[in-house]
């Protein structure tokens, strides 16, 4: 079994992850890791936060002379900006004067976090409900790519629109069932500062982002994300809870600010005829069986068919605006604003990275279930057996 936790607090002294159930004998270094960090901190639109992170995951257990051992590994992210909060995040009591954050921002865990656990300040919710917690997801994420490497399987992703200007939700409906047009897609996203695969709407979307920069505004957006060469076989039919594509839907919507996720067709299935959204079986006796479609985003009936695993997922504008939104103060019930900390203006770029941490995370947790392995080579000896009864069917 694989599981997985995460810790800390945005402006604490840093982010602990704990990973259990990684076979023995894997490869993995803090560099691999932390290639994946940069790639969630980049993306045009950051706030300011992000130039003062440069974040390194330091792997305190689990790993000895480069590889896996069997044992949990348990990962250490610093929080750079922790020097400059150390009265206002301590631990022991402190006794200067701390000023309370009683602005709810709307959007945000704020109020309803401080109303369910009793508190006086906000910061004690809005410290862990903040998206820093999920540099340690990406850090996660990668011990699990590193991992679904080995078997070939191949996590991308790349943004359609952004303030509602690019791609239509369902324009890349085409590559769908086509690996190498997905990694094509993947790679023109991975040149580009919004991550999404066409030049011109790349200047466009910066545009669009920098003039709701000057508005004090905020953007959302759409994006897709990708598994190929999954075998089919993960997850099951036969309980609810061991669908694959509730699984998916789990794990991406637990994203901060991640408002819808659809697996293939999605919303459009809802909208179109039955001949028009079935992906129709064929076989040949070279390729075996194959599908000219995707529209099923790779799983029927909760397990993975084969093809490319997709999801697109919905992110809300970054509910933290300059031109702050109206809120009550928790003190003294008056109307305010809400209060204004250091924020994105858009970080679809940086969910989209997330998403495909959480979409490894959950693709290796349904792998290992299947093939299981304390070793990389029990687990590959299992998968090659598995192949090589697919291959008689
Ligand atoms: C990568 C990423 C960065 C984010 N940055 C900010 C930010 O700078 N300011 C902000 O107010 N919200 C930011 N958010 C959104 C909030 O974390 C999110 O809206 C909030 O936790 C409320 O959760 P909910 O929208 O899921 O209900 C970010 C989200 C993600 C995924």
């Amino acid at each position: 079994m694989l599981r997985f936790i995460t810790t800390g607090e945005s402006h604490g002294r840093g982010l602990t992850g704990i990973i259990e159930g990684i076979p023995a004998g894997l490869s993995i270094s803090s560099q691999y890791i932390d290639t994946q960090l940069r790639r969630r901190q980049s993306g045009y639109g950051r706030g300011g936060r992000m130039k003062i992170e440069s974040d390194h995951a330091e792997i305190l257990s689990g790993v000895r002379y480069g590889k896996t051992t069997g044992s949990p590994i348990s990962l250490f992210i610093e929080n750079k900006d922790w020097k400059n909060w150390q009265d206002l995040m301590a631990v022991e009591e402190v006794t200067a004067d701390i000023k309370r954050v009683t602005r709810p921002r709307p959007g945000h865990a704020d109020l309803a976090g401080l109303l369910k656990y009793g508190h006086d300040d906000i910061r004690n919710i809005l410290e862990r409900s903040s998206a820093r917690e999920t540099a340690m997801r990406v850090a996660l994420g990668a011990v699990t790519r590193r991992f679904l490497e080995e078997f070939n399987i191949i996590i991308g992703s790349y943004v359609l629109s952004i303030g509602g200007k690019g791609f239509n939700p369902y324009e890349m409906k085409d590559i769908w069932h086509d690996p190498h047009k997905l990694l094509e897609t993947f790679k023109k996203a991975e040149a580009s500062e919004v991550r999404c695969p066409d030049d011109s709407l790349t200047l466009e979307i910066k545009r669009l982002i920098d003039q709701a920069s000057e508005e004090g505004n905020t953007l959302g957006g759409v994006f897709e994300v990708f598994a190929i060469n999954v075998p089919p076989g993960l997850g099951s039919h036969i309980q609810w809870d061991r669908r694959l594509n509730a699984r998916l839907m789990h794990a991406l919507c637990s994203i901060q600010a991640i408002k819808a996720a659809e697996i293939g067709a999605g919303t459009l299935a809802g909208i179109s005829k039955g001949s028009e959204v079935m992906d129709e079986i064929f076989y040949d006796p070279e390729r075996g069986y194959y599908r000219r479609t995707n529209f099923a985003g790779g799983i029927e009936g909760g397990i993975s068919n084969g093809m490319p695993v997709i999801a697109r997922l919905s992110m809300k504008p970054i509910p933290t605006l300059k031109r702050p939104l109206r809120s009550v103060d928790i003190a003294s019930h008056e109307p305010v604003e809400a209060s204004y900390e250091r924020s994105d203006v858009c970080a679809v770029p940086a969910a989209s990275v997330i998403a495909e941490a959480m979409l490894s995370l959950v693709i290796a947790q349904a792998f290992l279930e299947k093939f299981g392995g304390d070793s990389i080579e029990e687990t590959r000896a299992n998968y090659n057996s598995y192949l090589r009864m697919l291959e008689r069917r």
